[in-house]
């Protein structure tokens, strides 16, 4: 029990309660609400959960106020600079950066199991073929629990997580070809993750892909930044459906489909849509910044804001950097150039306007991302895909660390009724 000067009191109908206080390791403190409903009746209202504290996690630290982000202690911008996507992945769902023979045996697990069994291949054909990529990598996750039935335990986890970092590449390259209609291209054993995944989404059976190492260094770099992000909607969209105990593939193609929204992962695909609407409508960025400004028009400045970053995102500071290098090897007056100077313009005048100012908006993650996918070639409809992709370890991470966790209960808030009464 938490001592005297670590609780807080309230007191309600004549009586007074004391709740604990709780405090992290990075001194972020809560009120320990679990007694409350037992102890006075009343429950706390929280929309979107802005001020709750769902679950003690070691996994990631935000700042929102300073723009700091680490995951399991290591700043952002050192795990950018020096770690691969795999070795990212093996910290998020580990707790510890691997050693050498264990990134090795990692990777190699992970490159023989990218292949999928050839009547899940055909489960593809049976989707329309203008399938959006994300609900079809959605129902392809879902669909791995078909064919991997085996009851979760300690022993079996391991290969599931091995399955699903591999596969998932795999599927999201396949939910392209399918959407393009083009035959589906077989992963290849001496590729990276990144060269992989891209080859099977260019290649043809009649043509190679070479993968610029630019691009596939970016590509790594994109998929780490986006590996975890602590309790955002998608992460705790696993963590709720995983609560049920329901197995990781179940859980994880929910967390799919909850990023797939526009306020969430699918804002990179709305951001370049913006953009390119700009684009065609005479290039007038402060014409748009004032529709997004306007109460009477839902227009937001796709990309800007953030629910925890009261500052600048510091995956977009990153981002920024790389797409200046990336966008100097497209030729000038290329529609990628356009975009990336329409954006920078849109950053310049909003970070100068009061409204964003004062709201403490700010460039996210998905403001500079969409724009480096489009100069790389990635097609619009598999941005918010490839934030998947990066997402996996994180969500695989949190799926685990909740089920191991002393305090793990089924997810289940309460609400205010406000319906009719008894007629
Ligand atoms: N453009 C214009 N106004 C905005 C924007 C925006 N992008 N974002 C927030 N606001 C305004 C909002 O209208 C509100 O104004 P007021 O106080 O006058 O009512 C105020 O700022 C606070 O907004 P909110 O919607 O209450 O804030 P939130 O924390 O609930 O929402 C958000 C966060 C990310 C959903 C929101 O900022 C947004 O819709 N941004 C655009 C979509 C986007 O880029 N999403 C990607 C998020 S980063 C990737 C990820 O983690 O998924």
């Amino acid at each position: 029990m938490a001592p005297a000067q670590n609780r807080i009191e309230i007191s309600y109908n004549g009586k007074t309660v004391a709740l604990p206080l709780i405090e992290g390791t990075e001194a972020e403190a809560a009120i320990d609400i679990r007694n409350l409903r037992q102890q006075t009746g009343l429950i706390t209202f929280d929309p979107g959960y802005a001020n709750t504290g769902a679950c003690k996690s070691a996994i990631t630290f935000i700042d929102g106020e300073q723009g700091i982000l680490r995951y399991r202690g290591y700043p952002i911008e050192d795990l950018a600079e020096k770690s691969t996507f795999l070795e990212v992945a093996w910290l998020l769902i580990h707790g510890e950066l691997p050693s050498r023979p264990e990134l090795e045996s990692f990777s190699g697990e992970i490159t023989r199991h990218t292949l999928l069994h050839e009547n899940f291949a055909r489960f593809f054909s049976a989707l329309p073929k203008d399938a959006h990529p994300m609900p079809v990598c959605a129902a392809a996750v879902a669909a791995m629990a078909t064919f991997y039935q085996e009851p979760e335990s300690d022993d079996t986890i391991h290969k599931t997580v091995i399955r699903l970092l591999a596969k998932m590449p795999t599927i999201a390259a396949y939910s392209y070809k399918h959407y393009i209609g083009q035959p589906f291209i077989y992963p290849r054993n001496d590729l990276d993750y990144c060269s992989n995944f891209v080859r099977m989404m260019f290649a043809t059976p009649c043509e190679e892909y070479e993968i610029d190492p630019l691009y596939a260094k970016t590509l790594d770099l994109l998929l780490i930044l986006h590996a975890d992000h602590e309790q955002n909607c998608s992460t705790s969209t696993v963590r709720m459906v995983g609560s049920s105990q329901a197995n990781l593939f179940a859980s994880i193609s929910s967390g799919i489909s909850a990023l797939w929204g526009p306020l969430h992962g699918g804002a990179n695909q709305k951001v370049i849509e913006m953009l390119e609407w700009i684009a065609q409508n005479d290039g007038n960025a402060d014409r748009f910044v004032a529709r997004a400004k306007d109460k009477n028009d839902t227009t937001r400045l796709m990309g800007f804001g953030h629910r925890v970053y009261k500052s600048y995102d510091p995956r977009a500071t990153i981002l920024k950097k790389y797409c200046e290098q990336i966008l100097a090897k497209v030729p000038a007056g290329s529609p990628s150039a356009k975009l990336f100077d329409i954006a920078r313009k849109l950053e310049e005048i909003a970070l100068s306007d009061e409204y964003f100012v004062k709201r403490k908006l700010y460039p996210n993650v998905d403001f500079y991302s969409g724009v480096i996918y489009k100069a790389m070639g990635i097609p619009t409809n598999m941005f918010t895909v490839m934030f998947a992709l990066g997402r996996m370890p994180g969500w695989v991470a949190q799926w685990l660390e909740s089920r191991r966790d002393p305090d793990f209960k089924i997810g289940r808030p309460r609400q205010i009724y406000v319906g009719a009464t008894k007629r």
